[in-house]
């Protein structure tokens, strides 16, 4: 039992199961009281609600002889997030640190997507991630005191089989950098991390099949594949991360993304222009086409790799 995060109170959704789960464990573990949002859903987001994985991690982190309650809101919705919040203030007095890492995951290729399936799997990650910090960022700029840390995945990154998940990982990731920027001047930081981990949604044959298929049509190197059996392990190994990013110490950290994997701690780079030419429009006008190919060809795409080139069609059996 340590003493970092002792006197702060935090919210934590999806924290009923995997690695919300044992982000609120470390967070007791270091003193910090929890709210535990959790509706309870299935890893696609459908059927049956249960409350009962948040009031089991409550009674684990009362465990730790900090406070604890459980929400069973959904953070799709910006009046259950305003609940979730609300429950922090009325129930320990203030809200310090907000995790959010509710999440469902409804994989396809871009070609079989229902549109219900892009715009569940954004509600959630992305639409969740803003209802609950909207709603606690006027209270964390008042206070002059805040962590905000956000959950991504490595798809952010142009992960394919689940463009959705992708796209609103990828929004989360921009939401962050935009929001440290905000926030940062009144002592409030919100960074990334981007987990590896055994958990219900990468475990079982058809996740492996899924790799598998990806290594096998290119999307993903033998090398990465096995990096990523090796980090499928329990998010015990990593959740101590979010606790020092909550932390005192982690004062001065802001609009970061780190990779916390069980085998990897690592940061990610900022996106940036990395090459640039340029001309004067009043006196040159308007880039011709001549110009953009030759520029193109001859000064930003020298070092250039297509990440999926072209391939003939398979033959059919
Ligand atoms: N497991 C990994 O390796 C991995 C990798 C990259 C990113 N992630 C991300 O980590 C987060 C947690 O994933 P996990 O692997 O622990 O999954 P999980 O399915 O074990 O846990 C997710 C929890 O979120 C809850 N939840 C889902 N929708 C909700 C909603 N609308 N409102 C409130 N709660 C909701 C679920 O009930 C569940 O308990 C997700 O955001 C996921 O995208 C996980």
């Amino acid at each position: 039992m340590g003493d970092r995060l002792v006197g702060k109170n935090a919210v934590v959704t999806g924290g009923g199961r995997g690695i919300g789960r044992t982000v609120c464990l470390a967070l007791a573990q270091e003193g910090a009281n929890v709210v535990v949002c959790d509706l309870g859903g299935s890893m696609d987001g459908s059927g049956n609600q249960e409350a009962s994985p948040a009031d089991e991690v409550v009674k684990e982190c009362e465990a730790f002889g900090v406070k604890a309650v459980a929400n069973y809101g959904n953070v799709a919705s910006f009046a259950d997030a305003e609940g979730m919040i609300k429950a922090c203030v009325d129930n320990f007095g203030r809200i310090d640190i907000l995790v959010n890492i509710a999440g469902i995951d409804r994989p396809k290729m871009i070609w079989n997507m229902s549109e219900e399936e892009f715009d569940q799997v954004v509600a959630v990650h992305l639409k969740g991630t803003f209802n609950t910090t909207r709603h606690a960022a006027p209270l964390m700029r008042e206070q002059r005191y805040g962590r905000i840390i956000n959950c991504v995945s490595e798809a952010y990154q142009g992960g394919v089989t689940h463009i959705n998940y992708g796209a609103a990982k990828g929004g989360i990731a921009s939401f962050s950098y935009g929001t440290a920027r905000e926030l940062g001047k009144y002592g409030v930081t919100c960074n990334v991390f981007v987990p590896r981990a055994s958990t219900r949604m990468v475990q079982g044959e058809d996740v492996k099949k899924m790799i598998a298929k990806r290594v096998e049509a290119g999307f993903m190197t033998q090398e990465k594949a096995d990096e990523m059996a090796l980090d499928t392990m329990p998010p015990e190994y990593f959740t101590s991360f979010m606790a020092y990013l909550a932390s005192d110490e982690a004062k001065d950290v802001n609009g970061q993304v780190f990779l916390t994997t069980p085998g990897a701690l690592g940061l990610f780079s900022q996106p940036e222009i990395t090459l640039q030419e340029r001309h004067n429009p009043n006196i040159d006008g308007p880039w011709t086409f001549g110009q953009c190919a030759q520029i193109a060809k001859e000064k930003l795409l020298v070092n250039y790799k297509n990440p999926a080139p072209e391939q003939p069609p398979k033959e059919k059996k």
